[in-house]
């Protein structure tokens, strides 16, 4: 059973409490449920209306991780009408779209698997989970089925979202699936592990991150990562990809994985070194999306407010057995997707912050490269179109570049998390991308 609500009974408690006086806007229409998307594994969603939501499209938001939550993290801290301390986000997605918030994989944010057989093991998985999750939203919200359906994601998200859009592509023309699907947009993408790794040396050096001592250990233990992806040792190369990321912590003393201009925020992670990998990993990448704010918040306030999540099922709970479960696929490129995707006519942009390390420009630039596409001598030979930063005119926000079904979008000033560095600028990139501007 589905749910509407009104989040303003617990709005409006906080509006007094916070914007003494001021009117709160009026609320947006939601709902929310759990599919069992095989036996035993369940994923939860969280749909907000735009206002005129007729007219506009739905867009469906794919956090990273693997194991990030776009119900919590998305939600709360990049493009959700609310911020985390539940005040209207001055800018939102909802404002140009309804937005699809989906736990995935399985044991993501609310989602959980109640064995531990239930976890995803590849994005074969994460895509045919999410074809069954989508036939049935749609069969539910009919009234949705002809907007304009995108999909849009972040980091790990971008990889699951490409081979999501392929096998969704393929159900509509088989009819599993009723939407209107418009297109993929792919944000600081994990498409090809290996091309991020090995630019991280040189990006990091061109920007005074690294010596001439750091730059030699960095491309060395960039070399083990290429040689373990080559011989296809994807579980191994996840290990390697660590232990790049160690020698990138101690020669910029803590360089911010998500924006170079930052340092890590949390302790340093030396204590992990010997130990467990996986529990590295999660440390340096699920948990900063797990901040113990949003976990108040999403395990607190929000729960009660939702109202379906069993007693026993934590939000962020299975977060670190999501990663593990994917770790041997972690590595693993989908360039030969994005191909796919291409070729089948699919519109598919790129997206990429500036000051982004983890999933850096350069890399992108990379596999965008090593596309098969038809297109991609042409698209290369165009020259970039500059786009003023909405929130400051004059000054520019970003480059972009298209040519037939794909396009390239360069934003700069922003990290790994586009929406909430650079708010305004992603929110016009978003409105060009779904043609309203
Ligand atoms: C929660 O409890 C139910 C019933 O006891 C059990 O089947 C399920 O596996 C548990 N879920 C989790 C996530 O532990
Ligand atoms: C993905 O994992 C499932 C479940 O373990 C397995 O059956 C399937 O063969 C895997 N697919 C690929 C492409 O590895
Ligand atoms: C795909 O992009 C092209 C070129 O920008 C545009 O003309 C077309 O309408 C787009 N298709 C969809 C389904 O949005």
């Amino acid at each position: 059973m589905a749910q509407f609500a009104e989040l303003f009974t617990l709005l409006s408690l906080f509006s007094v409490l916070v914007s003494k006086g001021s009117s709160s806007p009026p609320p947006a229409k939601e709902q929310w449920d759990y599919v069992e998307v095989r036996p035993g594994a369940h994923i939860f969603w969280w749909l907000y209306y735009a206002d005129s939501y007729q007219d506009l499209p739905l867009i469906l938001w794919l956090q990273g991780g693997p194991g990030g939550s776009g119900s919590g993290f998305g939600n709360f801290e990049e493009i959700g009408p609310l911020n985390r301390d539940l005040e209207p986000r001055k800018t939102s997605w909802v404002q140009a779209a309804s937005v699809l918030f989906v736990d995935n994989p399985v044991g993501t944010g609310f989602s959980y698997a109640e064995r531990p057989d239930g976890f995803a093991t590849n994005v074969s998985t994460v895509a045919s989970d999410m074809l069954v999750l989508l036939q049935k939203f749609f069969a539910q919200i009919p009234e949705l089925q002809s907007n304009p359906f995108y999909i849009f994601s972040e980091s790990y998200g971008g990889k699951m979202a490409a081979a999501i859009s392929l096998e969704l592509n393929k159900a509509i023309a088989q009819g599993s699936v009723k939407c209107n699907f418009a297109g993929v947009a792919l944000g600081d993408s994990w498409i090809s592990p290996l091309d991020s790794v090995m630019t991280w040396g040189p990006y990091l050096y061109a920007t005074s991150l690294l010596d001439d001592s750091g730059l030699k250990d960095l491309t060395s233990a960039a070399e083990d990562v290429k040689e373990a992806v080559q011989q296809q040792q994807f579980l191994k190369a996840t290990e390697l990809w660590s232990v790049a990321e160690t020698v990138v912590e101690q020669n910029t003393n803590g360089v911010n994985f998500y924006n170079i201009l930052t340092q890590q925020p949390d302790e340093k992670t030396a204590s992990f070194a010997g130990g467990n990998f996986i529990s590295l990993q999660a440390h340096r990448h699920i948990r900063p999306l797990h901040k113990q704010s949003l976990s108040e918040l999403m395990n607190g306030p929000i729960r009660k407010k939702l109202g379906i999540i069993p007693q026993n099922v934590t939000w962020g709970g299975q977060a670190e057995e999501v990663f593990s479960n994917m770790a041997g696929d972690f590595m693993r490129p989908v360039v030969d997707i994005v191909d796919q995707l291409l070729a089948a006519g699919v519109n598919v942009t790129v997206y990429n912050g500036q000051l982004d390390l983890i999933v850096d420009t350069l890399g992108q630039e990379l596999w965008v490269k090593k596309l098969k596409w038809e297109g991609l001598p042409s698209f290369t030979q165009m020259r970039w179109t500059p786009l003023d930063d909405p929130a400051s005119p004059g000054v520019t926000g970003a480059f972009y570049k298209t040519y037939k079904n794909f396009a390239f979008y360069w934003i700069l000033k922003a990290g790994h998390m586009i929406p909430s560095d650079q708010g305004p600028m992603a929110l016009q990139m978003l409105k060009m991308i779904t043609q309203q501007d």
